[in-house]
């Protein structure tokens, strides 16, 4: 992997465990992340989720790589091996995400899936918890591509009072500890902040351990 950046840890209060690291990823790595982003989705295209039981389509597409991927259909939310378009199994994940979660996941074992979100310019995500994985000791780790967008977070509690602030092309975001459970969501993406990506939008990567390691090994 090319040279880390210096990177900037900034503890977003009040909520503990939420850790921004703003610029982790410098210019030319996000270049290079968004290439091996594209070869992602060459292999495993962007498909559109639908809500369990509404059949509501989402307003982001995604994609995943990494042996396990995230997926919702009228079933429900679930990690699966396969894209569930094409039924190929997801392309590995790139070397500079593992290398990222060695980093700052602060954790013993490997991420196991990616979820790649692509966000158009109208697109948004609404606030929920990341809460299928079996192990919450894991932080989920999230990278930031693209436009920025502004992001809301709020509490364990769905009524708990929500903050928001703005993800940077490049931004890497911590939930762990006692944050791994926080609700959040994309408010939306604000246009032309950036030029890394052909078309206006924004790609999130969040890296997550979906099993308990040890357990399925
Ligand atoms: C997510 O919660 O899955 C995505 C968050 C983001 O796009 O920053
Ligand atoms: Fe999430």
């Amino acid at each position: 992997m090319t040279e880390q950046s210096p990177t900037r840890a900034a503890d977003l209060e009040p909520v503990p465990g939420l850790r921004l690291y703003s610029l982790y990823f410098n210019p030319q790595q996000q270049a290079e992340l968004r290439d091996a982003i594209r070869d992602v989705v060459r292999q495993a295209p962007l498909y559109t989720p639908v809500m369990p039981r509404s059949g509501r389509p989402f307003s982001v597409r995604m994609t995943n790589c990494g042996p396990l991927g995230w997926v919702a259909d009228k079933a429900g939310y679930r990690y699966q091996p396969t894209h569930p378009e094409t039924g190929e199994p997801w392309p590995a994940m790139p070397p500079q995400l593992t290398a990222l979660w060695e980093n700052v996941a602060g954790f013993g074992a490997p991420p196991e899936a990616c979820l790649v979100n692509h966000y158009a310019e109208s697109a948004r995500m609404g606030l929920h918890v990341d809460e299928d994985e079996q192990d919450f000791d894991a932080p989920v780790v999230s990278v930031s591509l693209g436009d920025s967008c502004l992001f809301r977070y709020g509490g364990l509690a769905r009524r708990d009072p929500t903050r928001s602030f703005r993800l940077h092309s490049g931004d890497v975001l911590v939930m762990g500890g006692p944050a791994r459970l926080i609700h959040h969501g994309v408010d939306r993406i604000i246009k032309d902040t950036s030029t890394l990506l052909t078309q206006s939008g924004r790609i999130n990567l969040t890296l997550r351990r979906v099993t308990k390691p040890g357990l399925n090994a």
